[in-house]
């Protein structure tokens, strides 16, 4: 078996066996902040990728993308089922996004968990050459870093977590609370978005595990558990490029037409997930609308909201809803031709996605919570003539960093309404240097120096490992 001296482990691998129209197996970029993150990071390294492909059953041999090595740890229909839509995404999701929808405890969920975080580990510890580093991705794997140390205690182990981790009295509610504690500090470093989610952490374990812990390191086992914020980012250049292409240009130009050449167009994009506040974001907009402050006649709203998790109840209800939602508006203030909202749940490609940032006058990513938010990160990158202005929720990760943007509360609707009519009105001037100065932010503070940071606090002599992580 090939082996790589840099593993990067995520749930998902970068591609996702999606179904074509036609029933064929089809190989498609992976959706999710995730993927968008760490693909254009590793391409070209001779790192190896360990992740689900998105099917159940055996695991597809796939052939290495973009020079990354890909390790394929197959789910069966039961692991699918009670690992990932069960533990992961009904269970932990829920519970680390403040509880916004309830969390459910099951215990054979908790099996499953087990059991794909120990294939996890077995792969692992199956790739990774003497000595080598393993970066272990989200809470899908929070076990690993504890059941891989006990397989291979030659290497070196980080975990990341990409969604925030939440307070004390929150977690508190997990009835295995102590195991997954103790997972994740099978870690050398472990990594938060936010230095507050280090901070939980660092109560938490003082609390449960019985053991000395700061926001910055915590003693276990003989051992130093170092704890850290590294906020993630994106591909910053590749998305300014893309984005200042002349065929991107034109294309946002034709979109723009399409819609009938309005005053103002607001965007948002969002997975469908009931964390991303699609529904207080769309009772804003119909409630301006229903005041006269907007008028149909001259903003039009693309939401573009691709479904995720499609069989978990919680988002199925939510698609309901807001579908609903979307049809009642259009049919209440659309006219023939001019509808208020257009609606559309495909997934686009990079090119498509810049011309729509760059189409969009006011870009609104309201989630209630969200561990970063990607989409505004890469709204920014994408606005290379810094026009446009960026509606942010106060609740996303990202807002710590782009603190220039309009913020908002997404709970307080009144104020959710005004940041939205603030951002539609926004003084060009004011708005161009607000962007340019979040666009600096982003040049600065891309994915490379988010890998450069995290790799380098994990692995202090690795200089390996900043030679694969280049410009
Ligand atoms: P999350 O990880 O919760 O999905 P993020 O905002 O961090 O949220 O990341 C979402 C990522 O998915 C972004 O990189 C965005 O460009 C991508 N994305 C969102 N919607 C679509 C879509 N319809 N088609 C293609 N990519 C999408
Ligand atoms: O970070 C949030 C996350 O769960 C990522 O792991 C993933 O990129 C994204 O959301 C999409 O979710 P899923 O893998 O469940 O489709």
């Amino acid at each position: 078996m090939r082996q790589s001296s840099l593993v990067v482990m995520a749930n998902r691998l970068p591609v996702d066996d999606s179904v074509a129209p036609d029933g064929a197996c089809e190989w498609r970029r992976s959706p999710g902040g995730l993927v968008s993150a760490l693909h254009p990071l590793l391409k070209h390294t001779p790192a190896t990728w360990i992740g689900w492909a998105g099917g159940t059953g055996p695991a597809p041999a796939l052939p290495d993308v973009d020079g990354v090595r890909l390790h394929t740890v197959p789910l069966t229909p039961e692991d699918f089922r009670d690992h990932y839509e069960g533990f992961a995404n009904a269970t932990l999701w829920p519970l680390y996004h403040d509880a916004v929808e309830q969390p459910e405890h099951h215990r054979r969920w908790w099996e499953a968990y087990q059991r794909v975080n120990r294939r996890f580990a077995e792969a692992a510890a199956a790739v990774t050459e003497p000595g080598g580093v393993v970066w272990v991705q989200d809470y899908h794997l929070q076990l690993v870093p504890a059941l891989l140390r006990d397989l291979r205690p030659d290497l070196r182990i980080g975990f990341f977590l990409h969604v925030p981790f939440p307070p004390p009295e929150l977690f508190m509610q997990l009835p295995r609370r102590a195991e997954l504690l103790r997972g994740i500090l099978g870690a050398d470093l472990v990594g938060f978005q936010r230095a507050h989610a280090a901070h939980n952490f660092a109560q938490l374990v003082a609390k449960v595990i019985g053991v000395p812990a700061t926001d910055r390191q915590v003693e276990v086992d003989g051992r130093t558990v170092r704890v850290g914020a590294f906020p993630v980012s994106i591909d910053t250049a590749e998305m300014a490029a893309l984005a200042a292409r002349p065929d991107v240009v034109a294309r946002a130009d034709r979109l723009r037409n399409d819609l009938g050449d309005p005053e103002h167009v607001i965007l948002s994009v969002d997975r469908m997930d009931y964390t991303k506040g699609i529904e207080q974001r769309l009772k804003a907009y119909s409630e301006l609308i229903a005041s006269g402050d907007v008028k149909v006649q001259d903003t039009v709203m693309v939401q573009v909201a691709v479904p995720s998790r499609e069989r978990v109840g919680q988002y199925q209800i939510l698609r309901d809803r807001v579908e609903r939602e979307v049809g009642r508006i259009n049919g209440e203030f659309g006219r023939v031709g001019e509808p208020a909202i257009h609606y559309l749940t495909q997934p686009f490609d990079r090119a498509e996605l810049a011309a729509l940032y760059r189409m969009a006058d006011v870009l609104a990513v309201t989630p209630l919570r969200d561990g970063m938010n990607l989409v505004a990160k890469e709204y920014v990158a994408a606005r290379v003539d810094d026009s446009g202005t960026l509606l942010l929720s106060e609740f996303a990760g990202a807002a710590a960093e782009l603190s220039q943007a309009y913020l908002v509360n997404p709970h307080d609707l009144e104020g959710l309404k005004q940041g939205l009519l603030a951002a539609l009105q926004a003084d060009p001037a004011d708005a161009a240097a607000r962007m340019r100065a979040m666009r600096e932010h982003l040049h600065r503070y891309d994915i490379r120096s988010w890998a450069r940071s995290y790799l380098s606090a994990l692995d202090e002599n690795g200089s390996l490992l900043h030679e694969m992580i280049t410009d």
